[in-house]
């Protein structure tokens, strides 16, 4: 059991559909203890059977664009856990604007809001639970190759990712003075409530499934998978890296 003995925070659980899920259930079938945070008070009522049936031993309320709330987590974190061995970030939010049409059209507010929740949130996160993380902990976050190539209508949240993917390289100095590891997963296409936002994302699936080397969409289990060699000591020697799970969409050329 690769992550026996091993706390694992997972923020990003809206549905037994979010990538966070995948990855919660993968971690807690190694033998991790999880704890759950959710963004807000009408999400719980969803979150508390799904924790229940991962075995979760607790949840709480982290709007990640609210300092306070991020004090607030790391302070429940610390009294109830005392450490950490594992964060898992899978959040990100746009407005549904800005994930269509022309990315010149980008509002100054709806560019805020992606990069604030989508990328410096991770920063956030890391720096109110650094005290807590034990030895050889690890941070993973969910990226997608739309920060480093031009994707149709993901606009705004290319760039979100593209600073999410550079705030893991300066972290994992930070970071690795303390011996804790942060990795980014780039992952191919889930349908996902997130990904509901996203306009032509149908299209998106099915140039996966006709144009990666696997000639199919990866699944939450296959995202899972990573994530348990991330999370666990499996990776211990690897950090600020992102990891490709696209079907290998990604290494295609013409
Ligand atoms: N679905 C995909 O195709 C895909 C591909 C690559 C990367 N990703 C990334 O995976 C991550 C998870 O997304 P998903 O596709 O599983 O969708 P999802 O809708 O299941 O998860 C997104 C999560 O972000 C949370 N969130 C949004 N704003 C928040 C805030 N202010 N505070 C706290 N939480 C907040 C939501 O509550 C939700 O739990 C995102 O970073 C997304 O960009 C998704």
């Amino acid at each position: 059991m690769l992550m026996q003995g091993k706390k694992a925070l997972v923020f990003g659980v809206v549905n037994e559909r979010s990538i966070a899920y995948g990855i919660a259930k993968a971690l807690r079938d190694n033998g991790a203890e999880l704890a759950l945070g959710y963004a807000a008070e009408p999400i719980r009522k969803r979150i508390e059977p799904i924790a229940e049936k991962l075995g979760a031993q607790f949840v709480f309320q982290c709007n990640v664009s609210q300092d306070e709330e991020i004090a607030s987590a790391a302070a429940l974190v610390a009294e109830k856990w005392g450490n950490v061995d594992c964060l898992v970030h899978s959040i990100a939010y746009a407005n549904r604007e800005d994930l269509a049409g022309r990315f010149i059209d980008t509002s100054r507010e709806g560019f805020r809001v992606a990069l604030d929740v989508s990328a410096y949130s991770l920063v956030a996160l890391c720096r109110a639970f650094e005290p807590l993380f034990a030895p050889g902990a690890s941070v993973m976050t969910m990226s997608y190759y739309g920060s480093g190539r031009v994707v149709a209508n993901y606009n705004a949240m290319g760039v979100a990712k593209s600073a999410l993917e550079s705030s893991v390289r300066y972290l994992a100095v930070d970071l690795g003075k303390r011996g804790v590891r942060i990795n980014a997963i780039s992952a191919g296409p889930v349908k996902t409530m997130a990904a509901s936002a996203i306009s032509g994302f149908r299209t998106i699936l099915e140039t996966i499934e006709n144009r990666s080397p696997l000639k199919r969409n990866v699944s939450l289990e296959d995202i899972g998978r990573c994530a348990l060699y991330l999370g666990s000591d499996l990776s211990s020697g690897t950090t600020g890296e992102v990891i490709f799970v696209d079907s290998g969409y990604n290494i295609m050329g013409v």
